[in-house]
């Protein structure tokens, strides 16, 4: 990667939506719609400046290990990676919503030790021993919301938004364990390589941000 490059990249799906707009604001613009291409890497208006397009899962892993100098991705995500091989200096303030337990409607859930299905094993591990509740962690990928429903789990560690998700399935939230939004990652070396690139991106995001 040339020290007059920056890689950016980029959470896909809901947090790319609202991230467009503000990279927009902030004078970053993909060459190319990135919603109607099955390209994973596009070049945009500046010059040294290229955007990736990768799940959120991942951008921790490209930003700790450099071959992005810059990610934009979920706390949620951040925390599951739970690494500081990275500086996270800015909170876009956008895709908001909390890491939570939930459970079934009413359901007591005071089996000596409890079967938690989630996505975020790592964050439901920290969180369930840091109350002292021994559980069963279980990784499912996605519609975690089904395993309470089919016996598989006592409950979840997931991401609520409006709750609608959990409504329509019969369960609902329990304790907050994080409110979530979307951050910006970056790579340690680039910090002090590109610094110069890297300050004036952080402060035009901050600038869209406000
Ligand atoms: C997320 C999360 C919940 C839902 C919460 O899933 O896992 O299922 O959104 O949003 P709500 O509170 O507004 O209903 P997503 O749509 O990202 O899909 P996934 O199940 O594949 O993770």
């Amino acid at each position: 990667m040339s020290d007059q490059q920056l890689v950016i990249a980029l959470t896909k799906g809901r947090i790319l939506d609202e991230v467009l707009p503000l990279l927009e604001h902030a004078g970053v613009i993909p060459a190319e719609d990135i919603n109607k291409s099955r390209k994973l890497i596009f070049d945009s208006n500046l010059p040294n400046v290229r955007l990736m397009v990768i799940r959120g899962s991942d951008v921790p892993t490209y930003v700790e290990l450099g071959s992005a100098d810059i990610g934009i991705a979920g706390k949620d995500m951040i925390m599951e990676y739970g690494s500081r091989g990275f500086y996270e200096p800015l909170d876009l303030k956008i895709a908001s919503c909390r890491l939570m337990t939930a459970a079934p409607v009413g359901a007591k859930l005071d089996a000596p030790r409890l079967k938690v299905a989630s996505k975020f094993v790592n964050v439901a591990k920290q969180y369930f021993s840091e109350q002292g509740r021994q559980v069963d962690i279980i990784k499912l990928n996605g519609a975690l919301e089904l395993a309470p429903l089919m016996g598989l789990a006592d409950c979840i560690v997931d991401i609520v938004d409006t709750g609608n998700t959990l409504r329509a399935n019969g369960l609902e939230a329990r304790e907050v364990i994080a409110e979530v939004s979307t951050r910006v990652i970056v790579n340690r070396a680039a910090m002090k390589i590109k610094h110069a690139l890297v300050q004036n991106l952080l402060m035009r995001l901050e600038r869209a941000v406000a």
